[in-house]
């Protein structure tokens, strides 16, 4: 069974997939079921190199994760912005040596979390952003 935007990854080829639609069935590449990757939340020092940061400048709302290596290695590969009740999303590709930052649009009005995806550590959370009485987003 799959739910809604989780992120499934092949271990054989290396797809990964993220789900549009719910469903009963499982995801199968190369063979063989795909590996469902949870969203990490530790705050320990692979956490603290991992876990987007949001940032409110002019108004504008930014989602990083600097700090990160962006080599051809081990880099970000892309980082999602999430309404919370799942029905709007923002993404955005990186490549080694780009800067791995976005600015999102999302202007839900229960707010956003985002998450990111490393080539190596797979993927990372951050807490969720509400919005506060004066309808600004707050961290
Ligand atoms: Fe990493």
């Amino acid at each position: 069974m799959t739910i809604k935007l989780q992120i499934y990854k092949c271990s054989v080829c290396g797809n990964i997939v993220q789900v549009l639609q719910s469903g009963d069935g499982n995801l199968v590449c190369c063979g063989q079921e795909m590996e469902h990757l949870p969203i990490q939340y530790d705050t320990n020092e692979l956490g603290e190199k991992h876990t987007p940061k949001m940032e409110i400048q002019d108004g504008k709302k930014y989602v990083n994760v600097i700090g990160h290596p962006m080599t051809k290695e081990h880099f970000i590969q892309f980082i999602e912005t999430i309404s919370n009740n799942n029905n709007e999303l923002h993404l955005k590709f990186f490549k080694p040596d780009e800067i791995p930052e976005m600015e999102t649009k999302i202007d839900d009005k229960d707010g956003f979390y985002s998450i990111e995806y490393c080539n190596i550590h797979n993927l990372w959370g951050d807490n969720v952003m509400l919005e506060n009485e004066n309808g600004n987003y707050s961290i």
